[in-house]
């Protein structure tokens, strides 16, 4: 067979595979198996020592076990007395002896973990968060500060059981295939937003506010946002996280309500320092903190931050 048929071949059948998976994304009410025995999702709820504990007015939360186990390798990264077991056993919603009163709250979302000598444990959120050191995800990453506000909690915390379900959850009395179906038809209702197409923006843009010893930018607004996007498209918890049709353009496009026709960076920074707002970057050093902030994070081989000519050429 020669190489260009063999290609072809190999491209169809890539095809035919994403048509599948699409095909079972559509109705993934029931996921596979899992290899650890676990059960393949699983709702968490808030247990507690109290028998009436004060609810935080928190909604439970759905863990999705398969996708993590196959992201994880191991798994004491989680389960971290070396025992699968239940996190409720030893961290409850007041904390107990045998959870070292950790408590769950503290268990599910702590990032200030101490390092220990051996199998540091980790939250949720600690390791969600080490996975922006990834290349894809560095570079919006090294620019953006999450808000981490309700909507994010909500990512999370999106399970909305009956009264009674809610009850005997949290007295650990519900049964697996009460707790499956629960956490299955919560996935299933909440499906990833599609983020808005790169199409949306301009294709190429002339930046030159500011042009006076240099010429303007063009700046290849497509070309970034296909580019960035591609690189995250098949994550879960980019797709999870980023739960807006345009989060992903609030990356550059910060501090402004979300939006396809976004305010140019000029209306809130300006050319020489604010006396109002003494902390914020005038907009030549707004331009480059952002630019190289990405690059830099992302390790782009070019252009370096030195290479002036790249993004600008000198005035004639
Ligand atoms: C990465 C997932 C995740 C995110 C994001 C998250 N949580 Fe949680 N949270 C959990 C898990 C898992 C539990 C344990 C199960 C449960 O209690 O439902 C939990 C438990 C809690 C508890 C203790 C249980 C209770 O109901 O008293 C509180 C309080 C809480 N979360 C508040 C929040 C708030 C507020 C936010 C947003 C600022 C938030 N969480 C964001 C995963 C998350
Ligand atoms: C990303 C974290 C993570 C990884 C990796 C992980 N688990 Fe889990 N596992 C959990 C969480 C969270 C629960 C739910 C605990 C709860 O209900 O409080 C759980 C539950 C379980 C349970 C059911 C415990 C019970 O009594 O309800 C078993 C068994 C289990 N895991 C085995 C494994 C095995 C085996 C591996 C490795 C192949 C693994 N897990 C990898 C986080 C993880
Ligand atoms: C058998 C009891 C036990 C189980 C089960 C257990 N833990 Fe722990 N956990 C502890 C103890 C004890 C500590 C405190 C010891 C330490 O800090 O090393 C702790 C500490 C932690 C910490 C560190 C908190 C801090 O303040 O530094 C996190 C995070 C954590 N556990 C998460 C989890 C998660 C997530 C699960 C379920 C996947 C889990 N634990 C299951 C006993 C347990
Ligand atoms: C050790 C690292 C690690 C821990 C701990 C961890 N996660 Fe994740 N989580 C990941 C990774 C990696 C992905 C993306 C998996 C993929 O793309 O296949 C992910 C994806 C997700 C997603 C998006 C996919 C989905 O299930 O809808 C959610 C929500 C989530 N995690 C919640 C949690 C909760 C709740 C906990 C704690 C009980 C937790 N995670 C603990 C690494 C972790
Ligand atoms: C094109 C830019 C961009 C890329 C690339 C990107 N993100 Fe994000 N991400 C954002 C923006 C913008 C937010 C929202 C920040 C806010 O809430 O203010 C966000 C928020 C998040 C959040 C919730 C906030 C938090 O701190 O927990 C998670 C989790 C997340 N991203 C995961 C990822 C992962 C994993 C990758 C790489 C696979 C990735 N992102 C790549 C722009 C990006
Ligand atoms: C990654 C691209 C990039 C690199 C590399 C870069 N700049 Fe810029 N720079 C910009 C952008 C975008 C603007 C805003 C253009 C405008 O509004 O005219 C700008 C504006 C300027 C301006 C103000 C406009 C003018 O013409 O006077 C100066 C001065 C400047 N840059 C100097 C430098 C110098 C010196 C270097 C090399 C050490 C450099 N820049 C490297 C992107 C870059
Ligand atoms: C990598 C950073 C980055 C991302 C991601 C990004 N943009 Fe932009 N965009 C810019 C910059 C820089 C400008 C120039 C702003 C200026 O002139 O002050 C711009 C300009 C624009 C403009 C023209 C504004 C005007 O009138 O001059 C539109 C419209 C726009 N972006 C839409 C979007 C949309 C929609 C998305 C998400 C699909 C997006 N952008 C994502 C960096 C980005
Ligand atoms: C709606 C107003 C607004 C717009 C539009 C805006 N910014 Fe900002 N920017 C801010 C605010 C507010 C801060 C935080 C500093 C402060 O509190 O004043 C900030 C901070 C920054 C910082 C410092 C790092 C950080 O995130 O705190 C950079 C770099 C920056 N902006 C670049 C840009 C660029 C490039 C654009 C256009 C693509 C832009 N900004 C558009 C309001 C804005
Ligand atoms: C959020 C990340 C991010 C931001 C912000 C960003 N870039 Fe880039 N840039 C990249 C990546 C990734 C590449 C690597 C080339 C690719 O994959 O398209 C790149 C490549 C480039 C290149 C070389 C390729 C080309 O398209 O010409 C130039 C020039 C450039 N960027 C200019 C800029 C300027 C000017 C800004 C600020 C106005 C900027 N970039 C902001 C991520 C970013």
């Amino acid at each position: 067979m020669r190489n260009g048929t063999k290609l072809l071949m190999l491209a169809v059948m890539a095809l035919a595979c994403t048509a599948c998976l699409m095909a079972s994304g559509a109705n993934a009410a029931s996921l596979g198996p899992t290899d650890s025995g676990a059960q393949a999702a699983q709702v968490m709820f808030p247990v507690s020592n109290q028998p009436n504990p004060t609810a935080a007015g928190m909604k439970p939360v759905v863990f999705n076990h398969l996708i993590h186990e196959k992201a994880v390798e191991d798994c004491t990264t989680c389960h971290h007395t070396g025992d699968p077991q239940s996190c409720t056993t030893c961290h409850t919603v007041e904390g107990s002896g045998n959870g070292n009163f950790v408590t769950l709250e503290r268990a599910m979302h702590a990032t200030n973990i101490a390092k220990r000598a051996e199998n540091t444990p980790q939250s949720c959120v600690s390791c969600h968060e080490q996975q922006f050191a990834r290349r894809e995800c560095a570079g919006c990453h090294s620019i953006v500060k999450a808000e981490r506000g309700n909507d994010w909690c909500a990512v999370c915390h999106n399970v909305s059981p009956t009264p009674k379900q809610m009850q005997d959850g949290c007295a650990g009395k519900m049964s697996a295939e009460e707790n499956l179906k629960l956490a299955e038809a919560t996935i299933a209702a909440h499906q990833p937003a599609q983020p808005i197409s790169p199409m949306s923006g301009p294709l190429k843009l002339r930046i030159g506010a500011l042009a006076d010893k240099y010429q303007p930018n063009l700046f290849t607004h497509r070309r970034h946002v296909a580019s960035l996007w591609d690189a995250i498209k098949d994550d879960k918890l980019a797709q999870a996280f980023h739960s807006k049709p345009e989060t992903l353009c609030a990356a550059c496009h910060h501090r402004s309500p979300l939006s396809a026709t976004p305010p140019k960076c000029g209306s809130c920074h300006s050319t020489t320092l604010d006396p109002a707002n003494p902390q914020r970057p005038t907009l030549k050093a707004a331009y480059h903190l952002q630019c190289m902030g990405c690059h830099e994070g992302m390790k782009v081989e070019r252009p370096r931050k030195t290479d002036c000519a790249t993004c600008h050429k000198p005035a004639q």
